[in-house]
């Protein structure tokens, strides 16, 4: 297999140390770093130790006479298979989001055609502050891939989300990105975790999904190589490594969320759709009245499931349902297979121990052609069959 090749834009942070790390993670499993300094990464690493881990030269300066001559940006930035940015500052992101081209970094990150994973480092309030929420929107929207922020204490004292994914933790999203799995170069789209429907600003009608099963296939597909695309509603698990994670509250929130991810070449919708929402999401707080309680109107929600695996020009190639089932589970699975016109239900049997809320999962797949009953299994384990299949039948 020819060399893999990484292109490492070191960003200006006190998390630039970390990339010296990164850099010799990526060389020990013999990955070629390429990395381009930006001038106030600079200021936190040298380029000297940064091209002695590297085992190549550090590339710095859009103007500079021997850059060019060695390389021009434009080649730099077709160089490599993946393109990382770490640390990924507010700054930088800012200038990729908006597509601004002043120095190396920015403009490489402009002229590339190759994919890009980010791993973001900045003070808390930096990252929660609304423009850089927009910029992480705009570039998610454009296929970026994100590892991290962590939360945790950081250098400046304070303490929230905004800490530099470890090392470790960015190399993984690496090799998921580089993998030469079976599904390397397909996009697959996963659904997952409940809806929230709003009844006013403070209240919503949801469910208990974990979120577990669905963010266990994103990170399977991931890993197989494919690029990642995870609708969640509010679910408190941990994005995996190299899956761009796209948060929505409501059942429309998520539909629109899929149909922009599209074209996908598989879509598996794992997330517990709230089959209903309120007619009417009150703009203020409801408050007790005399006139007793009020009663719910509740309006059936689109299908998400059913609309991708609608006849169309978009269509992904396999769409796979979940259906969560106590009694007739096969009998249920195909009904629900032609209900929703999908190529394959993977049906739970809740009533097998452990499954509801647990670590295991008993499925069988049931599609037009047959139906596969698989052991009971980590629910990892069923993730990464499921990956596997898709893989296959995407062949
Ligand atoms: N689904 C969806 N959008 C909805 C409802 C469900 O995408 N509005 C998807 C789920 O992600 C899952 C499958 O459809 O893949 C589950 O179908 P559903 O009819 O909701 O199953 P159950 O909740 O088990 O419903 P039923 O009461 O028919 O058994």
């Amino acid at each position: 297999m020819a060399e893999q090749r990484v292109l490492l834009i070191v960003g200006g942070g006190v998390a630039a140390y970390k990339a010296l790390e990164l850099t010799r993670l990526l060389r020990k499993a013999g990955i070629a770093v390429r990395p381009v300094l930006t001038r106030a990464g600079a200021e936190f690493v040298t380029p000297l130790s940064l091209s002695a881990l590297a085992e190549d030269r550090v590339y710095s300066e859009l103007f500079s006479l021997t850059d060019e001559s060695e390389m021009g940006h434009i080649q730099l930035s077709r160089s490599a298979d993946l393109i990382v940015v770490a640390p990924a500052t507010a700054d930088l992101m800012a200038k990729a989001a908006q597509g601004l081209a002043g120095d190396l970094a920015a403009t490489t990150l402009l002229a590339t055609d190759k994919p890009v994973l980010m791993a973001p480092a900045m003070n808390v309030r930096m990252w929660e502050h609304p423009a850089t929420r927009r910029n992480l929107a705009t570039l998610k929207a454009d296929g970026v891939s994100f590892v991290g922020p962590d939360e945790g204490a950081m250098a400046c004292g304070e303490f929230g989300e905004g800490r530099m994914a470890e090392p470790a933790a960015i190399f993984d999203a690496i090799m998921a990105r580089l993998n030469d799995g079976p599904l390397k170069g397909r996009h697959v789209l996963v659904t997952a975790g409940p809806t929230a429907e709003a009844l006013d600003p403070v209240r919503v009608l949801t469910n208990r999904s974990s979120g577990a099963q669905g963010f266990a296939i994103a990170d399977a597909c991931a890993r197989l190589g494919a690029r990642v695309t995870l609708v969640a509603g509010p679910v408190s698990q941990p994005t995996p490594a190299g899956v761009t994670r796209i948060d929505i509250q409501s059942a429309r929130e998520m539909l629109a969320a899929c149909q922009s991810a599209l074209p996908a070449d598989a879509a598996v919708c794992v997330a517990a759709v709230a089959d209903w929402r309120p007619d009417e999401a009150f703009g203020v707080k409801l408050k007790k009245g005399k006139g007793g309680p009020p009663v719910l109107t509740l309006v059936e929600n689109p299908d998400i499931l059913a609309t991708l695996a609608a006849k169309g020009a978009d269509r992904p190639k396999v769409v796979v349902g979940f259906a969560a089932e106590t009694n007739d589970v096969e009998m249920h699975a195909r009904a629900k297979l032609t209900r929703k016109g999908c190529d394959w239900i993977v049906a739970n049997d809740v009533t097998q121990p452990g499954v509801m809320g647990g670590a295991d999962n008993t499925v069988m797949i049931v599609s037009k052609t047959g139906v596969e009953r698989w052991e009971t299994a980590p629910k990892a384990a069923v993730a990464m069959k499921l990956a596997r299949k898709i893989a296959e039948d995407l062949a």
